[in-house]
């Protein structure tokens, strides 16, 4: 099947990447000028480490998207993100097995992991850290030159080893004559396999019909597949940490001359990895192929660990690795976090208490700081509501620079719309109707596929305790007005009738009033519930429904009116249908023809919903009865989505 979306461009593949990743925490600009690398990685990964070292010893500023990868979030597999990555992995063979290594040269392009750089500049996607590490150091002039041409070949043979050590091993599997990784690991990673592929198909299944993305998912779940069966394998996983122990035995010997960086006097991309490298190890616990002093291994390798302490401390590593937010220490690395060795303004915000924001404010931190006071959320969900709420508020505000009388102002409106707020005047709702915010959560919350109908706001006549009526009954109750016949069919996506569905109906009068409004009438009218066929077939006889004002009196009104915008609703009929093993449908048939569909106040209108009102003789209802004639026939199929 052809792919339309592979022919994006890469500010779009950008956006759509961008769109679900929207905490400020984890999105922000870091330094100042140049936006021209946008590079998304996670606090925690070793490549995103590497990367970010180079960036902060390059000096270079950059659009950082800080993406869970870990489990419940999983990020990175989304199909948007993948999509993007995938431009940086054209023409390269793709990941076919698991070695526990991360190294790309040797494993295959992974289509669903970071880091991923975006240059603009270049117009590029560049992915995985070796060559995004080059890449800058090639691209941005400053900082220190990482990659000089007379040691190429060091600097090249150096990462081929670090790469080579199988540090993805080490973390997810556990050693078999003892677990010693930090405690978090040994409580999260069991299951950590499963969960994964589990999330990679359900990525898989958002990107049906695109067949690259789909291979590219197949390719990720069978490596995620080969990863549990190797960690689960004692003689792998021993021979894992063998291996790590010889890897550091042999870097102590070519430390011997007492160079200052492994590849003599300069620092460059090989310290870089090293120091990556070193960290995650006595992060995990592995601290012991250099200190020695372990069941697993007994020999001291000082050279090691002197060059580890100076990795350690530079400045580049402390803030991308170190102090960087949200990567947080194991029980076997506190001693690099403490107070004394902050070095940069992240490091001092991360030792802040919950809540602390600091006391100097101004105009230019505010918002940090009170997104700072956010940092001690108890769940990251209201976290990331809590910080969008801040960061919109305050973008408002300094957008639009209000006087203190128009912000006072601003609270009585406020105020008084939550007062109007009571029984079935709910002011602060329609203030959400108008605003479009409720046919914004609406649209977030049925995404239905094409070919479904679509689902639109229900609005405040909906009532609970309506009658039932068998099909073909007359629901006007006696409210006056031009008789109108209603037919339609309830099918699943494949056409197919669903019989004994719920058919729930509402509708206003020829004067746009519902029977909950009617000051002389006790009693409901206009409204009932129907059940399906065995053809999935339903109608009724009611009277015309018609356009109508939403209530203008009070706060809503006010800022309608300030608008110069319309209050009148079109003419519809309210529907809801509800059958087991699909989703609610709560939706609404618009009149075709009427002035106000195209400035509906609650933007509840979609073409899919609107539908000729014919003025009809001598109808024949589907059980042979006669309509009223003449009358105003509309026929609507709803088609409804199963559920997931
Ligand atoms: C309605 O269609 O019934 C409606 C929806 C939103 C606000 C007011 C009325
Ligand atoms: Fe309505």
């Amino acid at each position: 099947m052809a792919d339309a979306r592979e022919s994006r461009s890469l500010a779009d593949l950008v956006d759509a990447a961008n769109g679900p990743l929207s905490d400020p925490m984890r999105n922000r600009h870091v330094g100042t000028g140049s936006r021209r690398f946008e590079l998304y990685h996670f606090a925690l990964s070793v490549c995103s480490h590497k990367v970010r070292t180079v960036l902060f010893e390059k000096g270079a500023p950059f659009v950082s998207h800080d993406i869970h990868i870990l489990p419940p979030a999983m990020e990175n597999y989304h199909p948007d993100y993948v999509r993007l990555r995938m431009q940086g992995g054209k023409g390269r063979e793709m990941v076919t097995g698991y070695t526990g290594r991360s190294s790309t040269t040797t494993e295959g392009f992974d289509p669903c992991v970071v880091p991923t750089l975006v240059d603009h500049d270049a117009d590029r996607v560049i992915v995985d850290s070796r060559m995004i590490g080059e890449h800058i150091d090639r691209e941005w002039q400053g900082g220190t030159e990482l990659c000089p041409a007379r040691l190429k070949r060091e600097i090249d043979r150096e990462i081929n080893i670090v790469d080579g050590t199988p540090h993805v091993a080490v973390l997810y599997g556990a050693h078999p004559d003892g677990d010693f990784r930090p405690a978090m690991l040994r409580k999260n990673m069991p299951g950590a396999h499963d969960y994964k592929i589990m999330k990679l198909m359900e990525g898989r299944s958002l990107a049906v019909g695109h067949p690259h993305l789909t291979a590219a998912y197949d390719a990720k779940i069978r490596k995620e597949a080969a990863a549990k069966v190797y960690v689960a394998s004692p003689d792998l996983m021993r021979s894992a940490t063998d291996e790590i122990i010889g890897i550091v035995g042999d870097l102590e010997e070519r430390l011997a001359d007492e160079r200052a960086w492994v590849c003599g006097d300069v620092f460059t991309m090989a310290d870089i990895h090293w120091a990556v490298s070193l960290f995650r190890l006595q992060w995990l616990g592995m601290g012991f192929a250099w200190t020695g002093r372990h069941a697993l291994n007994d020999i001291e390798r000082p050279r090691v660990a002197a060059y580890a302490r100076r990795l350690f401390t530079r400045p580049s590593f402390q803030e991308a690795v170190i102090h960087w937010p949200g990567n947080p220490p194991s029980e076997f690395v506190q001693e690099f976090y403490q107070a004394e060795q902050a070095s940069t303004a992240n490091a001092v915000s991360q030792q802040r208490k919950e809540g602390e924001h600091g006391r100097d404010i101004k105009e230019e931190n505010l918002t940090a700081a009170v997104l700072e006071t956010m940092r001690g959320a108890r769940t990251p969900r209201a976290q990331k509501v809590l910080n969008a709420f801040t960061r919109h508020l305050h973008a408002f505000l300094e957008e639009v620079e209000p006087s203190e009388q128009e912000w006072e102002w601003a609270i009585e409106f406020l105020t008084k719309t939550g007062h109007l707020s009571t029984g079935g005047r709910q002011e602060f709702v329609l203030l959400s109707d108008v605003m479009g915010a409720t046919a914004r959560v609406d649209l977030i919350n049925h995404r239905f596929p094409d070919g479904a109908t679509e689902n639109s706001v229900l609005g405040p006549f909906f009532v609970e305790e309506r009658p039932t009526f068998p099909n073909g009954a007359d629901i006007s109750g006696g409210v006056s007005g031009d008789p109108m016949v209603m037919t339609g069919r309830v099918l699943d996506i494949d056409g197919a009738p669903v019989g004994g569905a719920r058919v729930d109906i509402w509708h206003s009068d020829d004067d746009g009033a519902y029977d909950i409004m009617m000051k002389d009438r006790d009693g409901l009218a206009l409204r009932g519930l129907f059940r399906t066929d065995a053809e999935g077939r339903f109608w009724f006889t009611s009277i015309m429904p018609t356009s109508y004002p939403i209530p203008d009196d009070g706060t809503v009104g006010q800022l309608l009116k300030a608008a110069n915008r319309s209050v009148m609703r079109p003419g519809h009929v309210h529907v809801r249908v509800e059958a087991p093993g699909f989703q609610r449908l709560t939706t609404m048939v618009f009149i075709e023809g009427d002035p106000h569909l195209d400035s509906d106040p609650v933007f509840g209108v979609k073409d899919s919903l609107v539908r000729p009102f014919v003025k009809t003789t001598d109808l024949r209802l589907p059980d042979g009865q006669k309509a009223p004639s003449p009358c105003y026939a509309v026929e609507y199929d709803f088609v409804l989505t199963k559920t997931t």
